[in-house]
């Protein structure tokens, strides 16, 4: 053995009388224990490693009469666990900030910006997204005056748009164009599209 490999300080020093025996009969007691079964169960390992996973937590959204549950942080807001760990894409991602209502999502029937609450405090509430308006292949009364009106040109901003104005209607707050349009500014359109969003949203407060 090399003097490199056992250090004179080394606890693995071999005994200098020569006993090699009893030196290797220790190693292999040690070695023993390090490929000797876990001691641990399955389930008890997992809450283990759970544990060293900071922060990531199971939770249980209700998005459009579903219950899904999802891996997250607890940080994660409500328009990320939507977009990217339920897969639901149409509830867009503007500024992030609350300042452009892309996210514009209801929650127990009240519109929110998805960007500004956190995915796990929603949990228990009814959350509706732009994917669960439609009925099989009937369009929601919105969606279908969007289209008639031409409520959109890039269709960015649209999603929001469209929650927003369901939610602005169902709350009376649409009965003039002025109105509507008070009660939709948190809903930016850059394409400039706001008096074919706001016919569309004049003819569903119409038949409301
Ligand atoms: S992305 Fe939420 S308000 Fe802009
Ligand atoms: S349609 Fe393009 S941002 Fe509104």
């Amino acid at each position: 053995m090399s003097q490199d490999l056992f250090p004179a300080d080394s606890a693995a020093t071999p005994p200098e009388d020569g006993s090699r025996r009893s030196f290797i009969k220790q190693a292999g007691g040690i070695l023993g224990l390090a490929l000797a079964p876990p001691l641990l169960s399955q389930a008890e390992r997992l809450t283990a490693f759970s544990k060293t996973v900071e922060g990531v937590t199971s939770m249980t959204l209700k998005v459009n009469g579903t219950a899904r549950t999802l891996q997250a942080e607890p940080r994660v807001s409500l328009l990320d666990a939507l977009r990217e760990n339920l897969d639901l894409t149409g509830t867009k991602k503007g500024c992030d900030h609350g300042q452009c209502g892309a996210c514009t999502v209801l929650v127990d029937g009240k519109r929110i910006n998805s960007c500004l609450t956190l995915a796990v405090m929603n949990q228990g509430k009814e959350i509706t997204t732009i994917e669960g308006l439609a009925k099989g292949e009937e369009l929601h009364p919105m969606q279908a005056a969007f289209l008639k009106h031409d409520g959109f040109q890039c269709g960015y901003c649209t999603p929001g748009q469209i929650m927003s104005g369901v939610a602005c209607v169902q709350e009376g707050h649409a009965k003039t164009d002025d109105q509507t349009r008070e009660w939709m500014s948190g809903n930016l359109c850059r394409c400039g599209a706001y008096p074919n969003i706001v016919a569309a949203v004049r003819e569903v407060a119409g038949k409301a």
